[in-house]
């Protein structure tokens, strides 16, 4: 995946660095997450620059932030669909597209990278970052799963680095996660905690631990629901009956393994249990092992334990 057309090196100092008010973004991955952090820093005055390797998912991401824009004013807006179609206007025109990394990061006080959860991927793009963004600017990963320790490590900015975590869909769910490093500065987390708090979200502080604190809750639950369905414990539509209307939850879990992405459940689960292969918490299913093997992951790919249209 190259985000860089070119290179340009230039010398910076590591020595911490006051942070100016976050005003330009540039969002890297346009993907269901990265696009939906534009819509929601676009859409809150930021300047924002979404990033991805062709312009036509570039344009999908364009035209799914417009469709889901629609939404918002619908709700914000039912009795003032002329001040709806400006707020719609003005955030689609805060929002800029390039392929190219390099040529947009200099004029960026925020980098938030939303791309694949492949942890070599994602030190090449901050490590080629790093060399061209000006000191000031905070780089921040949205991964779910990886250690922000070691995303960092590709750079020269550890004090400027930490991670954003936001969650699915963007633009309803009011959590971020703020994740700082133990070289993570002051001034970086208060940034990035006042900055999550204009886009009109929650922020809490997590240490750099597995999961930070939503997923390292979350996922034992979802897979503990897919291993009682295996062994016939309940039907899928129970399980997921049994947990919204006995807890309240929005979703059942093996309706929300559908909308998260069985790749991305597996994916979490395999690297936290090669690092913890004793703890049962983590331990293989074979039913999610199977479906992401068919390539049903959810619905991103129309079925995973339930057919989508
Ligand atoms: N953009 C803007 N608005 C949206 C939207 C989007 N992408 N998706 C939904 N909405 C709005 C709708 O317009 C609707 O607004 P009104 O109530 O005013 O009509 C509202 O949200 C509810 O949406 P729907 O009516 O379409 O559907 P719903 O009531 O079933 O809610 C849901 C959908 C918000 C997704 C809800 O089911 C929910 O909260 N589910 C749980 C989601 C969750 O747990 N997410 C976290 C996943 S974990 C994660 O992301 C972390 C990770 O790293 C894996």
């Amino acid at each position: 995946m190259a985000f860089f057309t070119h290179q340009i090196c230039r010398s910076l100092s590591s020595s911490a660095v006051r942070n100016v008010a976050i005003k330009h973004v540039t969002i890297i991955g346009s993907g269901q997450m990265g696009a939906g952090i534009a819509q929601v820093a676009a859409s809150t005055g930021h300047s924002v620059t979404l990033v991805d390797t062709n312009d036509d998912v570039l344009k999908k991401a364009i035209k799914g932030i417009e469709g889901n824009l629609k939404r918002v004013v619908k709700k914000k807006f039912s009795d003032k669909p002329e001040a709806g179609e400006e707020f719609i206007q003005k955030a689609l025109q805060n929002v800029s597209t390039s392929t190219d990394a390099a040529s947009v990061v200099q004029g960026s006080d925020l980098v938030v990278e939303a791309i694949v959860e492949n942890m070599k991927i994602k030190q090449d793009l901050f490590g080629g970052l790093d060399k061209l963004a000006p000191a000031h600017t905070i780089f921040a990963s949205n991964t779910s799963s990886l250690s922000i320790t070691d995303i960092a490590s590709s750079t020269n900015r550890l004090d400027r680095f930490a991670g954003l975590h936001f969650f699915n869909p963007v633009p309803v769910m009011k959590l971020v996660e703020v994740i700082g490093t133990s070289a993570t500065s002051q001034e970086t987390l208060d940034s990035l905690l006042n900055f999550s708090k204009i886009l009109g979200k929650t922020p809490v502080s997590c240490k750099d631990t597995p999961g930070f604190i939503v997923n390292r809750l979350l996922l034992p639950y979802l897979i503990e629901a897919v291993r009682m369905y295996e062994r016939g414990h309940g039907s899928k539509e129970d399980i997921d009956i049994a947990m919204k209307l006995g807890c309240g939850y929005p979703m059942g879990p093996l309706e929300l393994s559908d909308y998260v992405g069985l790749d991305t459940m597996k994916f979490i689960m395999d690297h936290w249990s090669a690092a913890n292969p004793e703890d049962p918490s983590f331990a293989q299913s074979e039913l999610l092992n199977k479906l992401v093997a068919e390539g049903k992951l959810g619905k991103k790919t129309g079925e995973g334990f339930y057919k989508y249209k």
